[in-house]
């Protein structure tokens, strides 16, 4: 339905013609369960967070962890980032023999403890080293597909995506991702769709346009607006993986039906049980917070499922709260549902 632009994809990633709908790493959010749960809702990859290469070189088990693909069905990217060309050059052998379908470099971190050692968003303010890293981690991957995925520039001052944009393409990425802030922008502010729109234009291989899309309506307004090949998801995705269905509805002309409350309930569920299985008892139910406060996030009585979801330390405790949730009904459909905890536990 959408004007995208015709693009050169490579044949080792014929699969990608029809990746539209991708899922952004996110450190401490893109774990095995959250990647499968996106996936269960219609997204069609999904990337690990972004792992430090020299962790990964000097075989910190930590690093190691965040890698964690073993047999995970789907599409699958593996991100990493570091300074060192060698250290980049060296993780990229290692990981070739991990499941993965895209190895990605990250060029767009913008935290201080990433920067100031010259990763991530750093490397935008020194192409040279920009360069020399990609060109070693292309030629480390021995043919296996590299892609990256950086940000518009350092500052307003010096936006310089498309030398960046044209120097990833030359070096041999397959595609590459535009997360359209500057360094210093860090998450302030619009994305700017203009910079990706450009890029577009100026490239041939794909390019996948990134920063906030929330909904059905700001899918269609960045796909329109840019032409791009397909769009990740970062922020709007936690607690919200029904983002991916949304997407897909507009690609197809659909109407999207929201889930029900009991539907959110039985993901959330099961978002529970995944992250007990990967971390354990204690870290999993830390770690599904998040996901499931941004879920019920504007519902009536969210804040009070909230307290009573966090005050529970057992995965067993938060699936009772959430089963009780389920069976108490739908707030929208006026159910009050979470007014005294007695009302849950029934
Ligand atoms: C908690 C968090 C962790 C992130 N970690 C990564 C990361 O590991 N690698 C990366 O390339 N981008 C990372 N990002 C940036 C996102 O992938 C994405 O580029 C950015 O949030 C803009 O997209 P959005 O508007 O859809 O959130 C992170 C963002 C957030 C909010």
């Amino acid at each position: 339905m959408f004007d995208r632009k015709t693009v050169r994809i490579d044949e080792r990633i014929s699969w990608f013609s029809e990746v539209r709908h991708l899922l952004s790493p996110m450190s401490g959010v893109t774990d095995r369960p959250f990647r499968a749960i996106c996936r269960d809702h219609g997204a069609h990859m999904g990337f690990c967070e972004f792992t430090s290469a020299s962790g990964l070189y000097f075989e910190n088990e930590q690093t190691w962890k965040l890698i964690d693909t073993e047999g995970e069905p789907g599409r699958v990217g593996i991100q990493i980032f570091g300074q060192d060309p060698a250290h980049m050059a060296a993780a990229t052998r290692l990981l070739l023999a991990r499941r993965m379908d895209v190895l990605d470099i990250n060029f767009g971190c913008p935290a201080k403890k990433v920067v100031k050692k010259c990763g991530g968003s750093a490397l935008l303010a020194n192409v040279p080293l920009l360069e020399e890293i990609v060109r070693a981690v292309v030629e480390a991957a021995d043919g296996f597909p590299v892609s990256a995925k950086f940000r518009t520039g350092w500052d307003d001052a010096s936006l310089n995506y498309e030398e960046i944009g044209a120097l990833l393409q030359e070096a041999g990425c397959v595609w590459v991702t535009l997360h359209g802030r500057t360094r210093n922008q860090k998450y302030r502010g619009h994305a700017d769709w203009d910079t990706i729109a450009r890029l577009v234009d100026a490239l041939d291989i794909p390019v996948i346009g990134n920063g906030d899309v929330v909904d059905g309506d700001s899918y269609r307004a960045m796909t329109e607006h840019t032409r791009c090949h397909g769009v990740m998801v970062a922020r709007g995705a936690i607690g919200n993986p029904w983002l991916f269905q949304q997407m897909d509805a507009v690609d197809r002309s659909e109407a999207w039906v929201p889930p029900s409350f009991r539907a959110m309930c039985e993901v959330n569920r099961r978002h529970v049980e995944l992250e007990v299985q990967q971390r354990g008892e204690k870290t999993g139910c830390m770690v599904v917070r998040k996901h499931i406060a941004k879920c019920f996030k504007g519902y009536p009585g969210a804040a009070h499922l909230r307290k009573l979801l966090y005050a529970e330390e057992t995965s067993a405790g938060m699936i009772a709260v959430l089963d009780a949730a389920a069976r108490a009904g739908d707030p929208r459909l006026g159910a009050d549902l979470v007014r005294n905890p007695e009302d849950l536990a029934s």
